[in-house]
């Protein structure tokens, strides 16, 4: 971990030259374009907020995480109604409708001229109070869209990504809200995926708080077993990904069988193929779990193509539009 301006600016410049993604290392409050905040498009570099607000010291805060390919949001009004839900579940009101949201993030999307992007709306408590108790507080929402290929580089998918089994677990859902996409549920995420990343691995695989097998730091986990049905945790205590339904239902459309239940660690050994699915994720095959490995079987090659005609990305391939294919 970086202790000074010296170690973080050396940690800064190695991703700068290790991504192969250009727009990942441009400062996300340094960058052209316009943010659609509270109602208005600002300049992109304006969108501030002040460093009292209740959000920031609270966690008051929820978020989506969508993409838009070929120019058009896959499944956003799913995003929308599961950001007014989770606003609901930290116990506030948007100010904006699901469909007000869902022309905000479309308009977002073509004023800086996002085709396949991601999208990522906010909703939060301001600064109008500061304490536990902010019953008063102003719900801001803001909406920005940035391009965005592939969140695990293309190699790593298709060679299977490293997990690490992390020592922080899911909540109980008496604990924590843990059906929101609420910010203050990430910091768990932050920090399992640090620890891994400073052991070489991708991402890390979270138990819950019973020890059963969650799901990753931002995706959902799928197994396959001898019997060649589709296994996945059932989401009682994280979220039930808009990605991991559509592979449900993709699976289905196969004809092959979708089993939802409870999967302890020690069965991993006896999986044949894993993969994770999520937004950003897409379907991205696992290849090793701490020191078991796995191969990129015939199941998870099929969801890869389904999701991929699912959500536009056969149809940009062939109008001719690499970007989208990446
Ligand atoms: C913790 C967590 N789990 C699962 C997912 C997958 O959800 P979705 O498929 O809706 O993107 C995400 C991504 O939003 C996530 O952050």
């Amino acid at each position: 971990m970086p202790k000074n301006d010296t170690q973080r600016k050396n940690l800064w410049r190695k991703i700068l030259f290790t991504k192969d993604n250009f727009m990942e290392t441009i400062p996300f409050d340094d960058r052209d374009g316009v943010i659609w905040f509270n109602g208005e498009m600002v300049p992109w570099r304006e969108a501030r907020l002040h460093v009292l607000s209740h959000a920031l010291h609270y966690a008051s805060c929820v978020f989506e995480g969508e993409r838009s390919y070929a120019g058009k949001i896959f499944k956003l009004t799913e995003h929308s109604e599961r950001l007014a839900m989770s606003a609901e579940a930290l116990g506030f009101d948007l100010p904006y409708s699901v469909a007000e949201i869902d022309a905000a993030c479309i308009e977002t999307c073509k004023q800086n001229d996002i085709i396949d992007g991601y999208v990522r709306p906010v909703a939060w408590r301001g600064s109008e109070m500061m304490g536990v108790s902010a019953q008063a507080t102003r719900i801001n929402v803001a909406i920005a869209a940035w391009p965005w290929p592939s969140y695990f580089s293309p190699e790593a998918r298709m060679k299977g990504i490293r997990l690490k089994t992390s020592d922080w677990r899911r909540p109980d859902p008496q604990t924590a809200p843990v059906m929101a996409k609420a910010a203050g549920l990430y910091m768990i995420c932050t920090l399992s995926k640090h620890a891994a990343e400073a052991e070489g691995y991708d991402d890390c695989l979270m138990l819950d708080w019973r020890g059963q097998v969650a799901e990753a730091t931002g995706a959902n986990i799928f197994l396959v077993f001898d019997d060649g049905k589709l296994y996945t945790p059932t989401p009682d205590c994280f979220l039930d990904g808009i990605t991991r339904r559509t592979v449900i239902d993709l699976a289905r459309q196969r004809g092959i069988e979708v089993v939802e239940r409870v999967i302890m660690p020690g069965e991993l050994k006896d999986a044949n193929e894993i993969f994770l699915t999520g937004t950003a994720a897409e379907v991205t095959p696992v290849g090793e779990i701490d020191d078991l490995k796995f191969s990129v079987g015939k199941i998870t090659q099929w969801m890869m193509e389904d999701y991929d005609k699912a959500v536009g990305k056969e149809e940009a391939k062939d109008s001719g539009d690499d970007e989208a294919a990446a």
